[in-house]
């Protein structure tokens, strides 16, 4: 098992429950910003939306919650955080999550029509080869970052992640991109185009990528 996998596994049961709920809870106006965009790609019609890194799975509800029909496929390698996604939203067959690498080039998945990194591709080792499986799966990517692409150098550093009870910390991933080592990676898919969507006054921003 891999140490990404291992850390991300390792949340408990109460706190796999409440990540990206309660303290892992990322900006929420990024979130607004992701569920417009979709409804301006959709409108009302019904699309099939796989969410690379779903975590615990808690934007399949948001998404549905902001008046979008989808089919979800949430997409992780976290057994302790899928569990969480299947206890609480898992049933109909318009949700369904898979555990699986996403990093894997060779990914199997039902065709989509979106794939989502939603503050995902920051950590990956290797984004490149996630970006080509999700290109197997669906014509448009759609990439939210906390730490979008800016004119730097590339940096990797290990970061610690709260996952349980007393000050419990795992090591993780974390990346900044440098615009030179992004273009790179979105060339090699073949990406059309790039759309820039940010919230004024935050810093996170939602890539829509064309291919
Ligand atoms: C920061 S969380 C983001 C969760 C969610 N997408 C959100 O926006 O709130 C990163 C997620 O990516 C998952 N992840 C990281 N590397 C992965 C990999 N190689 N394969 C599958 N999932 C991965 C982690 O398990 C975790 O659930």
């Amino acid at each position: 098992m891999s140490i990404a996998k291992n850390s991300w596994s390792a949340f408990d049961d109460d706190t796999a429950k409440i990540y990206l709920d309660g303290y892992g809870h990322p900006s929420e106006r990024s979130k607004l910003l992701m569920g417009s965009i979709l409804k301006e790609l959709f409108g009302d019609t019904r699309f099939h939306l796989a969410d690379f890194g779903c975590g615990n799975g808690h934007l399949c509800q948001f998404f549905r919650d902001q008046g979008l029909t989808l089919k979800y496929t949430g997409w992780d390698f976290s057994t302790s955080l899928l569990n969480a996604a299947r206890a609480r939203y898992a049933g109909s067959d318009d949700t369904v999550f898979v555990e699986g690498d996403i990093q894997d080039p060779d990914l199997q998945g039902e065709p989509a029509d979106i794939v989502l990194f939603s503050h995902v591709l920051e950590t990956l080792e290797s984004p490149g080869a996630s970006l080509a499986a999700a290109r197997n799966m669906a014509p448009r990517i759609m990439i939210r970052f906390f730490e979008p692409p800016a004119d730097r150098h590339d940096t990797a550093v290990l970061r610690m992640l709260d996952v349980g009870p007393g000050q419990k910390q795992e090591p993780y991933l974390r990346r900044s991109f440098s615009t030179d080592h992004y273009d790179l990676l979105l060339h090699h898919i073949g990406c059309k185009s790039v759309d820039i969507h940010q919230v004024q006054s935050d810093k996170d921003q939602v890539h829509v990528v064309q291919l």
